[in-house]
Parts: C-alpha cells; sequence; structure tokens
C-alpha cells in the first residue's frame, strides 16, 4: 500500500471516534504551534522580513484554528497539547525535529546566517508539500462537513506558503535541482515512519491472556 493510501486508510478509522478525531486535530494544531515556534526562533531579528513573519503569524493562526475544531468536537480536555489529548503527539515532533536537523546538517558547510536562511527554505518547502497532501486527504475524507469548510482557508494559505517557498528556492539556490530529491528522501522516510507510529497507535492491541 502506498502512503496516500495508507493515510487514507487511518483517517477513514480516526474520523469515525470523536475521540481520536479531536486528538488528531490536536495533534495537527500542535505541529502548526511547532512550525510557528520554530520559524520564530531559527530566525534572527536583524534577517527576519515582512514575508517570513507572516508566515509565523499564519501558522500560529492555524494552530489556533485545528485547537478549536479539536475542542469543537472533544471538548474543553483538549485546551492544552497534553500528550493524553495528543495521536502519537511525540512521534510527530519527532518528524518536526528531524526533518530540521537533517536539513540543517545538509548546509553545515554554509556561514551560520545562510545555514539557517536554506534550512528554513527547505524545511518549509518539505513540510508545505506534505501538509497539502495530508490536509487535502483529510479534507476528502470529510467532505461536505463543517470541518472541510472550515479547512478551505487553512488550505489556500499553505498553498500560498508553498509558492512563495518554491520561488524563492529557484531564484536564490542554484543548487536546488540537484539537492531536491535528497532532501525529499529524507522527509519521506521521516514521515513513514510517522505513519508506522499511527498505525500502530491505531490498531487494536491483541488481547492478553
Ligand atoms: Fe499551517
Ligand atoms: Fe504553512
Amino acid at each position: 500500500m502506498n502512503t496516500q493510501a495508507r493515510l487514507e486508510a487511518l483517517i477513514g478509522t480516526i474520523v469515525k471516534d470523536a475521540q481520536l478525531h479531536a486528538r488528531w486535530l490536536n495533534t495537527f494544531s500542535f505541529l502548526e504551534y511547532v512550525g510557528f515556534r520554530k520559524i520564530v526562533k531559527s530566525q534572527k531579528a536583524e534577517a527576519l522580513n515582512a514575508t517570513i513573519l507572516t508566515h509565523a503569524v499564519e501558522e500560529g493562526r492555524h494552530a489556533l484554528r485545528l485547537k478549536k475544531l479539536a475542542m469543537q468536537i472533544g471538548g474543553p480536555a483538549f485546551e492544552t497539547y497534553a500528550a493524553d489529548v495528543l495521536l502519537c503527539g511525540e512521534e510527530a515532533e519527532d518528524y518536526f525535529q528531524s526533518l530540521d536537523h537533517q536539513c540543517e546538517a545538509q548546509f553545515s558547510e554554509y556561514g551560520e546566517q545562510e545555514c539557517a536562511r536554506l534550512t528554513y527554505l527547505y524545511v518549509t518547502w518539505l513540510v508545505e508539500r506534505r501538509a497539502l497532501e495530508v490536509y487535502g486527504l483529510y479534507k476528502s475524507a470529510l467532505a461536505g462537513t463543517e470541518i472541510a469548510q472550515k479547512l478551505d482557508g487553512l488550505l489556500t494559505e499553505e498553498i500560498g506558503h508553498l509558492r512563495q517557498v518554491e520561488s524563492e528556492l529557484a531564484i536564490s539556490d542554484p543548487q536546488h535541482a540537484a539537492r531536491a530529491p535528497l532532501v525529499i528522501g529524507l522527509e519521506a522516510r521521516l514521515y513513514e515512519t510517522f505513519l508506522g507510529a499511527l498505525d500502530t497507535a491505531l490498531t487494536p492491541q491483541a488481547a492478553h491472556p
């Protein structure tokens, strides 16, 4: 089964159960929050421009929007990112942190500022591509519902982030064509690990004798 079919099957299980569904939404809220935090922390103020600031603010807004949906479905217990109201929260954060570290390692020969700039661009590029795939499949699974409608604005902003970072990479990284398959491979392995964790979490454990 390819990763899209695996994710579709997992989403099918998740959206049938309100608790799981709220934990799923809260986990993506958490990832949006981690994205927001990463952007803010990774850029020195003297290098932070209006485009990057807009990106950070929009990721923060996505975190809040998904958090509100999680609370709408699951109630006030979903107000925080405590482990028991997330779905594979630790593994989700591992995906993001490992991607960041592995990309940073690719650019370690550059000076600090250029390394931070390339890491930001590549991590954003990879995460936005994946976010569009995951949110797109999730939205299709909820077609016609109020939640699907509420995802529209978020998806539009993610498409904007992807376009912006793609054009920036095309202009400012002459090695983009050579680097792209390498970093795509890194991200794909980390994403598969996360899907494996979701699989395990959602597979009913065999009853112990
Ligand atoms: Fe986002
Ligand atoms: Fe984004």
